[in-house]
């Protein structure tokens, strides 16, 4: 027999359809036997539909339908009817309709399902990405794909629009240095070389404004070898934007109208024309982070004063050392947080390294109480009129010597309130810039200056001076875009001079040689008339996560890797033979070597 090809999909059929013949193709999604009659909700990517096997349906078809399971994939030609008034269905576009069946083929079996499609709250995560192919099978996974699409496909149409180039850059590259490790790829024709996949374009993009393609972009898949979270992946793309004879506002703006156009486009949500900004400075000390989730304002406030207005000994120790007390005010919040709940905080509070987290109780006539109010006796009133304070309301402390370990502590508490209270709407779009980040940072456990961002960057033009006798305090030509207090992209003006490119890789201890033999082709090609130009790198899978709400970047990706860098599916890391090893001349030491 031939098979029954569709004439639509399991989305299709309305009302207007009624009486009409139609054949459709897809997976059994329910079956139901009421009695020697059978609903089957026949399920494709468009959507489902009911399927009747009952008395107008030929003889012999009640046999066929008692011997579906559960994803059969089947055929099913039929008659679109009218459902009887109650059994309408208003939660399905296909609600009002179901379709008689006069013929069925089961066009493949299944095997019992080691979940429900669609009902995988109990399925471990392993267990969904042993079966990926099913869990995608899922409404909510196919929304994420075809939201992804959707974006991609809006970002590609404006920035042709643009006068973008889509140009590919290779992922056989020589390690480009950016942070994280590189994944490396061993040389069969030279034995011990290797190629590095790219952690980004980034030089390549750089080279091509060189030679004169003044506007850039690509969807490009990126590699690095670094510890998986909720928004990192070791493979994961950017859309990676380069741009020729542009200042810093020429990118914000061009991010600010790609953004506004792609909401509109995929999910019909209108954004602000321009996005907030704020310097990193004053990121970290309202905000403690230079990532502030803006859908909720509650700023850190500065506690100075309040070391010599009361004895409580650990913010005059703060202080006395020039670090920092920093105050929050969690309005109408005395009678929520009990003292387990402010224990709670306190632990937040401890893992970025505070000493503890101090706290009073607003009470009746700013009376305060609790915590550590009997230190701030008959200072009622200043202590409530200098944090702005009143009746109800709980405020949190935290002095450190360091003051940047006093913002960020707090921070993550002000993050973990806002969590906790609801604050985090996900259908609400808070972007915002962070402007004139630091350029370089210490590196403590390496005592040595390190790039912020990458070596490419400009200093801001009024440190060019004094770049290697005060590094510390040199801001770059740098910007991150934050969503809903995500790092959704990084950029910055880079530097396109040959000279201030060395004086930046001896600043961060590349010794002239090194620099030479590792971007030796960068400051080659800036020898020869290279345009000044600027850039910035959105990460695709934490926009779409966002936009779908999601807290993990793998439900939006189709085939992610688990937290331990693996793919439960096919096994990789998986081993080779040994035969590939000895092509690309590789031998394992380590456990192994040691056993023998
Ligand atoms: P950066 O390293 O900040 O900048 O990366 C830019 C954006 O890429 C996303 N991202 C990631 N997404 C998922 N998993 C990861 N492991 C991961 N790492 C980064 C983030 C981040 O904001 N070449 C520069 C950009 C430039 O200067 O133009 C770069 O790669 O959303
Ligand atoms: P202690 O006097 O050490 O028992 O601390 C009293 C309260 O102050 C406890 O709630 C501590 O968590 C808190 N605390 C201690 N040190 C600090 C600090 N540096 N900053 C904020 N709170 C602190």
């Amino acid at each position: 027999m031939e098979r029954m090809k569709r004439t639509e999909t399991c989305g299709a059929a309305r009302k207007e359809d009624n009486g009409r013949t139609v054949v459709l193709n897809g997976w059994v999604h329910r079956i139901r036997n009421h009695g020697g009659i059978f609903f089957i909700n026949l399920r494709d990517r468009y959507g489902i539909t009911q399927v009747v096997v009952d008395s107008d349906s030929p003889a012999g078809l009640a046999e066929i339908a008692a011997g579906l399971h559960m994803e059969y994939c089947i055929a099913v030609q039929g008659i679109v009817r009218l459902r009887p008034e109650n059994m309408v269905n208003p939660d399905m576009a296909t609600g009002e309709i179901e379709v008689s069946a006069q013929q069925i083929e089961v066009l493949s079996k299944s095997e019992t399902l080691p979940f429900v499609i669609d009902e995988q709250t109990n399925a471990s995560e392993d267990l969904r990405l042993k079966h990926r192919y099913l869990d995608l099978r899922s409404f909510s996974m196919q929304y994420n794909l075809a939201l992804r699409s959707a974006v991609t496909f809006s970002v590609r149409k404006f920035l042709t629009e643009k006068g973008f180039f889509e140009i590919e850059t290779p992922t056989f590259i020589r390690s480009t240095p950016e942070g994280a490790r590189d994944y490396l790829v061993p040389s069969r024709l030279y034995p011990g070389k290797f190629y590095a996949l790219p952690q980004s374009p980034q030089l390549y993009k750089q080279l091509l404004m060189v030679s004169g393609f003044d506007k850039y972009f690509q969807i490009a898949r990126c590699y690095r070898d670094e510890d998986a979270r909720g928004d990192r992946q070791p493979e994961f793309t950017q859309i990676d934007i380069e741009q020729s004879f542009v200042s810093r506002e020429d990118i914000l703006s061009l991010i600010e109208e790609m953004f506004g156009r792609v909401f509109a486009e995929t999910i019909s949500v209108s954004l602000p024309e321009t996005f907030p900004r704020i310097s990193y400075t004053d990121a970290m000390d309202l905000y403690g982070t230079d990532k502030p989730d803006l859908r909720f304002d509650m700023k850190l406030q500065d506690g100075s004063f309040l070391a010599p207005l009361g004895s409580f000994q650990a913010f005059k120790d703060a202080l006395a050392a020039g670090g920092k007390i920093k105050a929050l005010k969690v309005e109408g919040a005395a009678e929520t947080y009990s003292r387990k709940k402010i224990e709670e905080l306190e632990a937040v509070a401890k893992i970025y390294k505070a000493k503890g987290l101090a706290w009073m109780k607003v009470g009746a006539g700013n009376k305060l109480e609790g915590g550590i109010s009997k230190f701030f006796e008959g200072k009622e009133n200043e202590v409530c009129s200098s944090l702005n304070a009143s009746e109800k309301d709980l405020l949190l402390f935290v002095a450190d010597s360091n003051g940047k370990t006093a913002c960020t502590a707090l921070g993550a508490v002000r993050s973990k309130i806002g969590r906790d209270s609801g604050f985090c709407d996900p259908k609400k779009f808070s972007f915002v810039w962070v402007v004139d980040f630091p350029l370089f940072e210490w590196n403590e456990d390496e005592n040595k200056w390190e790039a912020a961002h990458h070596m490419f960057s400009m200093p801001q033009e009024k440190y060019l001076d004094t770049l290697e006798s005060d590094p510390g305090s040199v801001k770059g030509d740098l910007y991150d875009l934050v969503l809903n207090g995500y790092e959704l992209a990084s950029g910055s003006i880079r530097i396109h001079d040959s000279e201030l490119q060395k004086r930046i890789f001896k600043i961060v201890g590349f010794s002239e040689e090194e620099g030479k033999q590792k971007f030796g082709f960068l400051t080659e090609a800036f020898k020869y008339g290279a345009p000044p130009h600027g850039g910035i790198a959105p990460g695709l899978d934490r926009l779409i996560m966002l936009m779908c709400g999601q807290t993990s970047i793998k439900e939006v990706i189709a085939f992610p890797k688990n937290s331990f860098a693996q793919s439960p599916m096919d096994g990789c890391p998986g081993d080779v033979d040994a035969l590939q090893m000895e092509e690309l001349h590789l031998k394992i030491t380590g456990e192994n070597d040691a056993e023998n």
